[in-house]
């Protein structure tokens, strides 16, 4: 019921400004982000590494129209991805990027073709920093409107970057024909629920018609070629992936689990000691109100824990 209204404010900039006065370090927001910067960032995948977890990182920031702001968050993983190898981190530690963070949706004036194609730029830019780190960068996904966009931009990138994933969001009616059309050899494709608010046209709405896309879904990846990453916190699904795994003889390291920083971390400490991939998204930096807000919509029971830090800030 309240998660409609806390994703509508997840949009707000009034919102967002009163909010993000919030230090970083305050209850819930530390709960769910490291902290602001590289050193953060690396920080919190050192304490994962050597718990045997895996992480992917995300520069957090979204919706920018601001070409100065893109650059700079171009600049920001470049830093991160140099940051890792020179630790010896990039091994087990990848990049989340959303593109309407490096440029989707910079108009026509912003020059060189609009805002797809200077998402485009940037995100290989990235991919070239990761390449030469060691590692690989993910496209997160944002909400509907933007899907064509990301894959198609996921296909260009993959002809020098093969090894660039993509997320799909179980939610929307299109996914699993997007899961057939993914799982072929050295896709890899990190499946989720899908954390945004979406009209009834294009997405299943009903938690329970949600899960049984889910389901569907995870079956189509682990029957394919490709890597799945079954992005869940859900029990259940997790104990499915792991039925569809010994179904389809897939051993650990030919699919990953993962799961989002601050939550169900005994789970997460649980699969990777059970031989399992796991590995934990790590968001960070100044930009964590919509990446917060969309966590509440998803447990509106955090809600009173997130007032009251307001209301001590
Ligand atoms: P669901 O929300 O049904 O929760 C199942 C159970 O998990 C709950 O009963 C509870 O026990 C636990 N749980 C879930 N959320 C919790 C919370 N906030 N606090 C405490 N416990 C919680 N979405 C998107 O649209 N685009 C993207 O690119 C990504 N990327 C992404 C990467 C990774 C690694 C993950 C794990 C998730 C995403 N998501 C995402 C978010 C995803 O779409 C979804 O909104 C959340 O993962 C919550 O869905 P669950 O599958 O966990 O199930």
């Amino acid at each position: 019921m309240l998660r409609q209204p806390i994703l509508m404010l997840a949009r707000s900039q009034r919102v967002k400004s009163l909010v993000s006065a919030m230090p970083v370090s305050s209850g819930i927001v530390a709960n769910h982000v490291p902290g602001e910067t590289t050193a953060d960032a690396v920080r919190a995948t050192s304490e994962l590494q050597e718990d045997g977890l895996y992480v992917t990182l995300d520069y957090l920031g979204e919706d920018t129209t601001d070409a100065a702001q893109a650059d700079a968050t171009v600049a920001a993983y470049k830093e991160l991805l140099a940051e890792l190898a020179a630790q010896g981190l990039a091994a087990k530690a990848e990049v989340s990027v959303k593109l309407s963070a490096i440029g989707q949706f910079l108009p026509e004036s912003a020059g060189f073709g609009g805002g797809h194609k200077i998402a485009l730029e940037n995100a290989r830019d990235i991919c070239r920093a990761a390449r030469n780190a060691g590692t690989t960068v993910t496209l997160d996904m944002e909400d509907h409107t933007t899907t064509d966009s990301t894959l198609s931009i996921l296909r260009e990138l993959r002809k020098d970057f093969p090894e660039t994933g993509a997320v799909l969001q179980a939610m929307l009616h299109r996914t699993e024909a997007d899961c057939r059309a993914l799982a072929h050899e050295g896709s890899r494709v990190r499946l989720c629920k899908g954390a945004y608010l979406e009209p009834e046209d294009v997405a299943f709405t009903d938690k329970t018609d949600i899960d049984k896309s889910y389901v569907r879904c995870l079956k189509v990846l682990m029957a394919g070629q490709g890597y799945p990453m079954i992005a869940t916190h859900d029990p259940r699904m997790v104990q499915i992936a792991s039925s569809l795994a010994s179904r389809h003889g897939r051993s650990p390291g030919t699919y990953e689990f993962q799961m989002l920083y601050g939550i169900r971390p005994e789970e997460q400490r649980r699969l990777a000691a059970a031989g399992e991939t796991m590995r934990v998204y790590i968001p960070y930096g100044t930009e964590w109100y919509g990446y917060l807000m969309r966590r509440l919509a998803e447990k509106p029971q955090n809600l009173t824990f997130f007032l009251r830090s307001l209301i001590s800030k």
